[in-house]
């Protein structure tokens, strides 16, 4: 049987503040296989993880990741861990998090988060980190952005990359070959027997997001799905390991 990876959603996110050291950390305390995360770049082009494109829903600030420099975003702090004692959590930059990843053997899902603010140069300077940081085997990059999939393709093929979709792509593995991509990113409920079956002889790993209630998790992973992008990593690894008993 082939084994489903699990990826924590930005970081065990379901116990931890989402796309902070402290989740990632914990995902790989924990088990997980691989983490996501989402990127965007500062005032002063500094790559970092956040997902929204304002500060307000996970910070105590407000405004713009663009309009902050990378100093000015650190003021802010991103929630605080609950474990022994409380700990504060900051928006960390994906320099920080590749220096701590880079001593693990965890995959790395990095998204980009371009497709509502076009960052110019996201896309050289995240591969350009990677290569710095000799992660290329390490890292999958996948956006809604398509044509930054298909930038990125151009920029250095040998990365690999995904497309992140919703619903209702007609053969996705094709048109996914279509901007260099070899992975399917879909919304679950997209995740279906048939696309799975096609994708595996296709030879396109299909890894759904955001995959958080048992029925879904056990359905995916009895069907094989090459992962699954999930908030409650534990979950997730538990129902795997009855499949593996
Ligand atoms: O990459 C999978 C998933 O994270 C995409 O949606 O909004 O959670 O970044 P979102
Ligand atoms: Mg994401």
């Amino acid at each position: 049987m082939n084994r489903t990876m699990i990826f924590a959603h930005r970081g065990f996110s379901a116990r931890y503040p989402e796309n902070t050291m402290a989740a990632f950390r914990a995902a790989y305390d924990c088990g997980a296989d691989g983490i996501e995360l989402d990127v965007q770049l500062t005032k002063d082009r500094i790559p970092v993880i956040i997902h929204d494109e304002t500060i307000e829903r996970t910070t105590n600030g407000i405004g713009f990741v663009k309009d902050f420099t990378f100093n000015e975003l650190r003021n802010w702090e991103a929630g605080t861990t609950k474990n022994n004692q409380e700990q504060k959590c900051f928006i960390p930059s994906l320099d920080e998090y590749f220096q701590w990843v880079k001593h693990t053997n965890l995959i790395t899902n990095i998204e980009l988060k371009n497709g509502v603010i076009p960052y110019e140069g996201l896309e050289e300077t995240t591969l350009e980190m990677i290569a710095t940081y000799e992660l290329e085997d390490q890292i999958i990059l996948s956006s809604f952005n398509h044509y930054s999939l298909a930038k990125i393709a151009k920029l250095n093929p040998n990365i690999e990359t995904a497309i992140l979709f919703m619903e209702g792509l007609y053969k996705p593995w094709d048109y996914a070959r279509t901007v260099g991509a070899r992975g399917l990113h879909c919304f679950y409920p997209v995740a279906q027997k048939p696309i799975l079956v096609q994708a595996a002889k296709e030879q396109i790993a299909v890894r759904p997001f955001t995959v958080n209630e048992d029925e879904d998790l056990k359905r995916l992973i009895s069907y094989q799905c090459p992962a699954v992008i999930t908030d409650h990593v534990d979950q997730a690894l538990s129902i795997r390991q009855k499949y593996d008993d």
